[in-house]
């Protein structure tokens, strides 16, 4: 990967070829400080950003404990999430900041202050307690992007019980899955959501996960669509009913630094959606931390975090990072060019918003309506755009740079996982004036150390591809794996001893700085979200017709790659576009639309290892190049390189056959 990609319009201040890339870049000002201050202590370090951003109602004794690799942070020390991110803002002039503008689909807004934000919390938390619920439980939460989303999680963390959101566009299969492995008896949902100007009937997929989960005893409704809804099989409140009880008011409860604040499923390599652990305290400090470092929100800003509250992004700079510093957020409930491509910059410029987060994918579909929408708005107000999910194509951040950004915004590439709880790698503008590079996530934030793996576990040279790795453990990392420690030592720690495997491939080039280039496992990122090849598999295998599946990715314009199904049928199955097309469906109604792979192509055999696993690596090399074997060198079957070779020259042949008889 060479240094930087092609420049920008000419007014740009940062334009690749006016930067200092002939020098090595030299860290300095705030960001060096911090970083050497975290090199020379790490603990020190953490635990002063702790205190600093944290209420602790009893202070941590041992910043870093735990037997590695499972860390634990801050511990003896107790705090509330929801204490540390509306009650402690309710004392003077702050309680009156706006803690989001609210703007449903259809056009409906809600203004929340932090005193009402509290007032909510509150109540629904004392309802709760009155009906019995407290920290032995846990809770699910499928509901649209509206207020009663952040205003349930908080109230479930200030009783301290852990919460799992479900992303609205998962079908209920997926939704039970989650609340059965979790053991939830609660469950938050609503009557309807509103996506792309149709309704989604979230009560009625909901009541069909319920139907499959016993333990679920309580289901509580929130209005949206006022649509007319069956009554669930299990106990039913209304969210309104709840906010208008006089339950005797509970205090907040403090829980220990690593108790459970939420998890959240997510895809792995193999089997069903694992639920990522993430812990109070450390998490907190992280996203806090990071939310300042990176994003640093004034008294006169407003953050825009344009993801869904269903993935970690929306956790963390949504909900808990800016609510951590009392910043202002806009919350959005639908999709960012519906009704029209000018919604999202009418956003922009009805609520001032100086802080713009989103995805790549959002800026591709963006870009595809022109430049017209957002010369047709004031935007003056933009001081800062973030980037995450994906690697952002260079032409992609050119066109956010100049034509959201007018040329002023410095854009904030941010590389994070579900696992890491915050940012890891990012720029940081109110820290130092680095120079950016169209594509990189340039360095590690201050105390954070990540570097570039080689399969043997050296370090990879300059400009070379390895695996990256995070050496030192850090607050917002994962405290495990729901039920499953095990999984949680093999899929992060096993692969480089005493190093956390992040299952990215990355560069690092001569300035240090990092660039990203996607999962080096069998996770795909669709849109954004992300999807295991294994889940799409189970599904396409629950099919009577389907022996074999292998699900494999191939470039998408918008989405940056979709799903690409290669299925072998069962003796005696008449494959066509009919059978293609169920296929596809049975996909979309397991685990939900957004996985439903765009093609499903027939074949009669997939190459195999000799001990019988699908060489996955070969099906993709061969989707993508063709006939071309892919690395074969790396392949750990024990199967013969011939052998792969005949294998694939057949796939190949068929795939060819299957593709031209498809378009003609
Ligand atoms: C995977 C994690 C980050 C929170 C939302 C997604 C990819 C994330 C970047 C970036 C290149 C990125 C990685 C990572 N990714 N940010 N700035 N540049 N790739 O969390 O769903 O757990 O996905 O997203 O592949 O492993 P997630």
């Amino acid at each position: 990967m060479s240094g930087a990609p092609a420049g920008g319009a000419p007014e740009d201040p940062l334009r690749p070829d006016r930067l200092p890339f002939d020098r090595r870049f030299t860290p300095s000002g705030a960001y060096a400080q911090l970083r050497s201050a975290a090199e020379a202590n790490p603990e020190e370090f953490w635990a002063a950003v702790s205190r600093r951003e944290l209420f602790w109602s009893r202070p941590f004794t041992t910043t870093l404990g735990g037997t590695p690799p499972e860390y634990r942070w801050f511990e003896g020390g107790e705090l509330n999430a929801a204490v540390n991110c509306v009650e402690r803002h309710l004392a003077g002039s702050s309680a009156h900041r706006v803690a989001y503008y609210w703007e449903g689909e259809d056009g409906a807004r809600r203004t929340l202050s932090y005193a009402d934000l509290g007032r909510e919390v509150r109540t629904l938390a004392s309802s709760l307690a009155e009906q019995g619920f407290g920290p032995e439980d846990r809770a699910a939460l499928y509901l649209p992007m509206v207020p009663e989303l952040p205003v349930a999680m908080l109230a479930l963390a200030y009783l301290g019980i852990p919460f799992t959101v479900v992303f609205s566009g998962f079908a209920s299969e997926a939704l039970a899955h989650r609340i059965q492995d979790l053991g939830a008896r609660l469950l938050f949902t609503a009557d309807g959501g509103y996506r792309r100007g149709r309704v989604v009937p979230l009560k009625e997929i909901a009541d069909r996960a319920v139907a499959q989960c016993p333990r679920v005893d309580t289901v509580v409704v929130v209005r949206r669509t006022h649509l007319e809804v069956p009554t669930s099989s299990v106990r039913e409140r209304d969210w309104g009913e709840l906010l208008a009880r006089h339950a005797p008011r509970v205090p907040a409860r403090e829980v220990s630094s690593e108790h459970p604040l939420f998890l959240l499923y997510s895809s792995g390599t193999t089997g069903l959606p694992k639920g990522i652990i993430h812990g109070t305290g450390g998490y907190l400090t992280q996203v806090a931390a990071t939310t300042r470092w990176v994003f640093d929100p004034g008294p006169n800003d407003v953050l825009w975090c344009a993801a869904d509250i269903g993935w970690v992004t929306g956790h963390s700079y949504i909900v808990f990072g800016p609510l951590a510093l009392g910043a202002t957020s806009v919350l959005y409930e639908g999709a960012l060019d519906h009704p029209s491509p000018h919604r999202f910059y009418e956003i922009l410029e009805r609520y001032g918003v100086t802080e713009l987060y989103t995805s790549p994918t959002a800026l591709r579909s963006l870009r595809r309506h022109g430049d017209e929408p957002a010369r047709s708005h004031r935007l003056g107000r933009l001081r800062l755009l973030g980037s995450v999910g994906e690697p952002i194509n260079p032409s992609v951040w050119e066109w956010y740079f100049r034509v959201i950004g007018q040329g002023r915004c410095p854009i904030v590439d941010t590389w994070w996982q579900t696992e890491t709880g915050g940012i890891l790698v990012s720029p940081a503008p109110s820290l130092d004036g680095r120079p950016l590079k169209p594509g990189s996530a340039t360095l590690p934030l201050p105390g954070i150390d990540v570097a570039v793996f080689r399969e043997d576990g050296r370090p990879a040279a300059v400009g070379e591809r390895g695996f990256a790795v995070v050496r030192r453990p850090w607050p917002g990392m994962l405290l495990g794996l729901w039920d499953d420690p095990e999984r949680y030592r093999s899929a992060y720690w096993g692969r480089f001893p005493g190093v956390y495997y992040t299952g990215d491939y990355a560069v690092q080039d001569s300035d240090g700085y990092l660039w990203f280039l996607g999962r080096a496992d069998e996770v795909l990122k669709v849109a954004g979200h992300r999807l295991g090849t294994a889940e799409i598999e189970s599904a396409l295998l629950q099919h009577p017709a389907v022996a074999e599946a292998a699900v494999c990715s191939e470039p998408d314009p918008v989405k940056g790659s979709r799903p690409f199904a290669v299925v072998v049928l069962k003796p005696g199955i008449e494959a066509g576009p009919g059978l293609a097309e169920e296929l596809a469906s049975g996909v979309g109604e397991r685990v939900g639309k957004f996985a439903r792979p765009e093609r499903v192509l027939f074949v009669a055999m997939l190459p195999r290892t000799r001990s019988g696993k699908i060489m996955r690596r070969v099906v993709q090399a061969v989707v993508l190049q063709g006939d071309s074997v892919g690395d074969v060198s790396t392949l750990e079957d024990e199967a013969s390189v011939e052998e792969v070779r005949q294998g694939v020259a057949r796939l190949a042949a068929e795939l060819a056959a299957a593709r031209s008889s498809r378009s003609s």
